[in-house]
């Protein structure tokens, strides 16, 4: 397994592989890999002849007050993690080699990027555009793999390959979670011990909105409701919000109905998590 740092090398490996006529997968990331991201990996190798991963930062979509110098960063881990899971390449560029001095391009979706974690991070989505554009441009893989964990991003790039023909099929991957429910996420490492414990009230109380859902209640405000009064039940717990949307461009529905998304984040002390469930109603 080799880790380069510079675009001009990814994409000679990238052109020797698909001489010899290989497919080639992609796993973009962050960094700071964890079973979630393993799991992504670990679905490429098994679908392709070579995977890419790529760990690196994203400034973009950072918002001037959110946690772009504190996010946590272990490229030595994250190698031997990514060999680990058998994959080929890790990209692992900086910022200077993928923006360059003076960026002026924006790449950016319209509504399916509006509500949720759209509406709370007005860059975020934009800066997830942008730098996929232009991972994708380099690595010009086959397929590409996301985590339902991020189950807006992957609607965003769903949509956004779609608009723009992007010649790549995406993948989406299952949620990974800890023993007691919670989702794995880079970002639980800020949580102190106390935190983590009160952590767990996301997926407990996705938990009871999903049971009722399967029981046949379809209205989106009782689901809504169900969820919320749990999560107020952890006093250290502060909700962002709670939504229930249609999967595919995440704008909200009364009703339960066809693939919906059930949505939540919520404040554990300063850390912000995510979590969600998608459910289908089958009539
Ligand atoms: P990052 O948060 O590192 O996540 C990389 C990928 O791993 C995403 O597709 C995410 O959904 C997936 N992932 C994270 N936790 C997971 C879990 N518990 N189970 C399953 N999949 C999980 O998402 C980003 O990075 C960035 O926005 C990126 C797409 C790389 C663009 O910069």
């Amino acid at each position: 397994m080799r880790l380069v740092k510079t675009i001009k090398e990814v994409r000679e490996i990238v052109k020797e592989w698909k001489k010899q006529g290989l497919t080639v997968g992609y796993v973009p990331t962050m960094g700071y890999l964890h079973e979630g991201h393993k799991s992504l990996i670990e679905k490429s190798v098994s679908q392709n002849d070579r995977t890419v991963v790529s760990v690196f930062v994203n400034p973009t979509q950072f918002g001037p007050t959110e946690d772009l110098a504190s996010y946590p960063r272990d490229i030595e881990r994250d190698k031997a993690l990514v060999e680990s899971a058998g994959a080929d390449l890790v990209f692992n560029p900086e910022p200077v080699e993928m923006y360059g001095s003076h960026f002026t391009t924006t790449v950016n979706t319209t509504e399916v990027s509006e509500l949720l974690c759209g509406a709370r991070r007005p860059v975020h989505f934009g800066g997830v555009c942008l730098v996929l554009t232009k991972f994708f441009n380099i690595v010009t893989p086959d397929r590409a793999y996301f985590g339902q964990k991020d189950a807006q991003q992957l609607a965003v790039v769903r949509r956004f390959v779609k608009d723009l023909n992007f010649d790549i099929e995406i993948v989406p991957c299952p949620i990974v979670r800890e023993a007691d429910g919670l989702a794995k996420s880079s970002r639980n490492t800020y949580l102190s011990k106390e935190e983590r414990q009160a952590a767990v009230i996301l997926s407990k109380s996705l938990k009871l909105g999903l049971e009722a859902v399967k029981n046949g209640e379809r209205s989106s405000a009782k689901v809504i409701d169900i969820i919320t009064k749990s999560l107020e039940t952890e006093k250290l717990a502060r909700i962002d919000y709670v939504e229930v949307v249609d999967n595919e461009n995440i704008q909200r529905t009364d009703v339960i109905k066809g693939e919906v998304l059930v949505a939540i984040a919520v404040y554990i002390g300063k850390t912000r998590l995510i979590d969600n469930f998608i459910y289908k109603v089958e009539d």
